[in-house]
This record gives C-alpha cells, sequence and structure tokens, in this order.
C-alpha cells in the first residue's frame, strides 16, 4: 500500500499574501484527491500563518479521503480538534519563530502532557499520530502513550540528500529501517513526512514497510507549474515505481 497524503498549509500561504480567496485551498484539496492523493494534511498553527479555523472545518465536510490535522498540544487547538473530529490528529512541537516545524516531538520529555492529549483524541473517534525522529525511546514512548502512528521526520534526510552525503543517507536509511520494524513489532502505523521532494522521495521508498507520506511544499511548489492534479500525480508515480521495484529486488523477481 502506497500513500500519499497532501499537505495544503502552502496554497493558503500563497492565499493570505494577498487576503483573497485565491488560490481556493479547498479545491485545491479536492483536486488532489481526484489525482489519487489518500488524504489531506493541514497544520492549523497557532498564529494561523497558513490554513485558518474554517478551513479546517470546510475540509473535514466536503473531502472524501481522510483529513489530518497537524496541531500541537495548545489547549485552545485540542479543543478546536476535538470539535472537528478529523481522521487523524499529528501531534507536533511548535515554535512561534520557526518557518517550517523543525524536528520531532520529543514524546519522552512530555509523555504525561502527550498522553492526556492522545486520549482526549481519542475519546472523540480520532487517530494519534505523533511526528517523532527515528529513535528507539521516543518509538517507545509512542508506544506507551498509546499513539495509533508514528510519523517519522524525514528533514536531516532530506539535508544529507540535498548535500549528496550518501554515507548520512545511509544512515538515516538505516534508522527508518529500524523504526519501521519496531512499529510493527508494536502495532503502530509508520508514515514519514517533512522535506520530501520528487528527487530524495527515490531511497526513502527503500524503507519498503514506510506506508505514507505526507508531502507539502515540494507538491505545492509544483502545482503552481503544472496544475494541482499533474503535481500530485506526479508525485504518486514516482512512489509506486520506486516502491515496486524494491519490493521486487528484495523478493528476487529482479535477478
Ligand atoms: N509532516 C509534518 C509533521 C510537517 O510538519 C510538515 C510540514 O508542515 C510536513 C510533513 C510536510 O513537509 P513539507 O511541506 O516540507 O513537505
Amino acid at each position: 500500500m502506497f500513500n500519499l497524503n497532501l499537505n495544503i498549509d502552502h496554497f493558503a500561504t500563497l492565499r493570505n499574501a494577498r487576503n483573497s480567496n485565491e488560490p481556493n485551498v479547498i479545491s485545491a484539496a479536492l483536486q488532489a484527491e481526484i489525482a489519487g492523493a489518500t488524504g489531506i494534511v493541514a497544520h492549523l498553527r497557532v498564529d494561523r500563518r497558513h490554513v485558518k479555523d474554517e478551513d479546517i472545518r470546510l475540509l473535514q465536510q466536503v473531502i472524501t479521503t481522510k483529513l489530518n490535522l497537524e496541531m500541537s498540544t495548545d489547549d485552545e487547538i485540542v479543543k478546536i480538534a476535538q470539535e472537528v473530529k478529523p481522521a487523524v490528529a499529528t501531534l507536533v512541537p511548535e515554535r512561534p519563530e520557526e518557518l517550517t516545524t523543525e524536528g520531532g516531538l520529543d514524546v519522552v520529555k512530555h509523555l504525561k502532557h502527550i498522553k492526556e492529549c492522545v486520549k482526549k483524541m481519542h475519546d472523540v473517534g480520532t487517530k494519534v499520530s505523533l511526528f517523532i525522529e527515528p529513535e528507539q525511546k521516543q518509538l517507545e514512548a509512542a508506544k506507551e502513550v498509546n499513539a495509533d502512528i508514528v510519523e517519522l521526520h524525514t528533514g536531516n534526510y532530506a539535508i544529507a540528500w540535498e548535500n549528496d552525503n550518501s554515507r548520512a543517507i545511509e544512515e538515516h536509511i538505516d534508522k527508518f529501517a529500524n523504526a519501521t520494524q519496531y512499529a510493527a513489532e508494536n502495532g503502530l502505523f509508520v508514515s514519514a513526512g517533512h522535506s520530501l521532494n520528487y528527487r530524495n522521495i527515490k531511497d526513502i521508498c527503500r524503507v519498503i514497510d514506510i506506508e505514507e507520506y505526507n508531502i507539502g511544499h515540494s507538491v505545492v511548489a509544483r502545482s503552481t507549474m503544472v496544475g494541482v492534479q499533474a503535481a500530485v500525480k506526479e508525485m504518486i508515480d514516482l512512489i509506486i515505481k520506486y516502491k515496486t521495484f524494491y519490493m521486487a529486488s528484495i523478493s528476487g523477481e529482479l535477478v
């Protein structure tokens, strides 16, 4: 199974630049679904710098795949999430000054608070994903707080890729593979995301057991050139191509 969820935040960034309704964020999400995206991701930040409350409410009403609401554990945001009841809530760390999410959540450090937040979302029927580094202690903590999904942070892998640092790429791939093994043994679904693009998607596809990719900026940027449906489809085609190839190599079909 190869799932691509489109993070639509930066359609909202572009819209907000002129306080207008263009591009229409909801329409972008619907087009992504038509092209085969299996979910829509949106990060309702405390500063509302991209998607706004009404975007989240509308998305939940009109999309036909699943809404994955990225969020901090801020009380106001948690309350909104409890009202909206997205299919999935992804808990991420959030700093007001950051350009984008900078790293994984420290589940070990904030265990009690995160566990409470997971319970609140479970109580309204929402699954919870934790955005974490591929580290054993964070995976164990994710299990401890009853998370359903772990989203492995791929930002550092993407930096290694941009620097053409093959040794670092291999180290990241090994860490992802170990993380997926732990997750499989402990009933956690695995996704991955951050800074993935049409180039670096190739090597991460070697980690066969990553089942879902959450991608935003690169696909939104490509959409401005070729349209949303084509941009989403190009990414899905790449994922299918690489995953199928690596799965066939492992099973010995390619000799
Ligand atoms: N996953 C998480 C948890 C994120 O915070 C983000 C950025 O909002 C993404 C995936 C998508 O990252 P990018 O926009 O770099 O593809």
